[in-house]
């Protein structure tokens, strides 16, 4: 009647921890936001609202969630001295160079904020991340640019911030399109949090050191830029591209990942948990041509993405091996849809990402029984010897 399974001691041995946070069963395709549906969360909350569910557990009241904006609007502004952080990275910096460096750099500008067992720090922490990185990979994003920094607009809500400091331009007024911001907003509930994936059991890991949460998120970042975790959204645009450019003969390209040539993989397929459909990817798939009709984008990218879907869906090699298309399989077409750049997919993921980063990390601290503990190793070296007599 709580709610709460009985877990089997062997399964727990087998997994990396318990968690109250997220929910998924991969076979069937389901994924909840403590007990949220991730369908009902992406059509009807936001993304703030859904932070604040992670990290606290139940759905905010008006009041808490109008002070959440609050407190996040009015801590969005960098300390000045990031500006030479900012110049001091060459403008082809990869931009999860900089957000990874910048998360870590906070640490440094907020050493009142380290301490793991203090809840008002972890407080202040977590508000601090929430409305800090967005500025920081906006400014990765025009530094790259060599375009000038735009302050952060406290009156703007969090998504509309992040999009005016990413395109806005100190000479005029940048119009945020509601049409965009609704996308973006849902793009960033539908990352929120996922379970024990790679980068957060990296954010647990480094935490349970009691390392503060800046370290620990700016280690997830690191984590999360691989091609195999969250830098697929951007590989699987380089893929659809390299595809377009070469005739766009999507049998021949499936062909060449099935003979495992040059250990090409269809990016955006498979998952380490889902053995079906992420219902992630279902949901931005509906949205994607939606998007891009209301944008009037018009991207053969995106056909040619449902040609690769339909082609591989109906080919033994993906159905037996159960490899279906996840979160990072369409997101990248609506990134670019919305006129991002390739190499900043990944920190979009990151921004979405973050809310459950630190939920995780807050469980982990406050309850040891969650912690990952040492990972421990079968040794298959060499037995004992000796160093040989001179
Ligand atoms: C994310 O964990 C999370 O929750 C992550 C994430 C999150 O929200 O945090 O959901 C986000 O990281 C999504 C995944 C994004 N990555 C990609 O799209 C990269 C492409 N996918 C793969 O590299 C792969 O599918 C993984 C790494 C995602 C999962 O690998 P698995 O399930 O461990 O599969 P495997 O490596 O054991 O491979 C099993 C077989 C192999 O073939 P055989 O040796 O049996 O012949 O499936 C093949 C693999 O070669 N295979 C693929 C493939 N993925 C697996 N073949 C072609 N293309 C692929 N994408």
């Amino acid at each position: 009647e709580t709610g709460y399974v009985t877990l089997d001691p062997g399964f727990v041995n087998t997994a990396s921890c318990a968690s109250a946070v997220t929910y998924i069963d991969g076979d069937a395709g389901i994924l909840r936001y403590r007990g949220y549906p991730i369908e009902e969360l992406a059509e009807k909350s936001s993304f703030l609202e859904v932070a604040w569910l992670l990290i606290h557990g139940e759905l905010p009241t008006p009041e808490q969630l109008a002070s959440f904006d609050e407190q996040i609007r009015e801590r969005t502004l960098l300390n000045e001295g990031f500006r030479s952080f900012f110049a001091g990275f060459p403008t082809s910096a990869h931009p999860m160079s900089v957000l990874s460096a910048g998360a870590s750099a906070l640490a440094a500008y907020h050493p009142d904020l380290l301490d793991p067992f203090d809840p008002a720090q972890v407080d202040e922490a977590s508000v601090q991340l929430l409305a800090k990185l967005p500025t920081i990979a906006a400014y990765a994003h025009k530094s790259s640019l060599g375009e000038p920094l735009l302050y952060p607009d406290s009156s703007l809500g969090y998504v509309e911030n992040f999009l005016r400091m990413t395109f806005g331009l100190p000479t005029g007024k940048y119009e945020v399109d509601p049409e965009v911001v609704k996308i973006l907003d849902m793009l960033f509930i539908l990352h929120a949090d996922h379970e024990q994936n790679c980068s957060t059991s990296t954010v647990r890991l480094v935490g349970s050191s009691n390392a503060s949460l800046f370290s620990s998120v700016s280690a997830g970042i690191g984590a999360l830029w691989g091609p195999l975790h969250g830098g697929a959204n951007q590989a699987v645009l380089e893929m659809l591209e390299r595809i377009h450019n070469d005739g766009g003969d999507v049998k021949a390209f499936v062909n060449k990942v099935k003979n495992k040539e040059d250990g090409v993989k269809l990016m955006g397929f498979g998952h380490r948990v889902y053995r079906n459909y992420d219902p992630r990817a279902a949901v931005v798939k509906k949205a994607t041509r939606k998007v891009l009709d209301t944008l009037g984008v018009k991207d053969p990218l995106l056909d040619l993405a449902m040609q690769l879907e339909e082609v591989a869906l109906a080919d033994d090699y993906f159905v037996q091996r159960k490899l279906y298309p996840n979160v990072d399989f369409y997101t990248g077409v609506i990134y670019k849809a919305l006129g991002f750049p390739v190499n900043s997919f990944t920190a979009l993921f990151a921004l979405g990402r973050l809310p459950g980063w630190i939920a995780q990390w807050r469980e982990m601290i406050n309850d040891p029984a969650t912690k990952i503990g040492r990972p421990r190793q079968v040794y298959t070296g060499s037995t004992e010897r000796h160093y040989p007599a001179k």
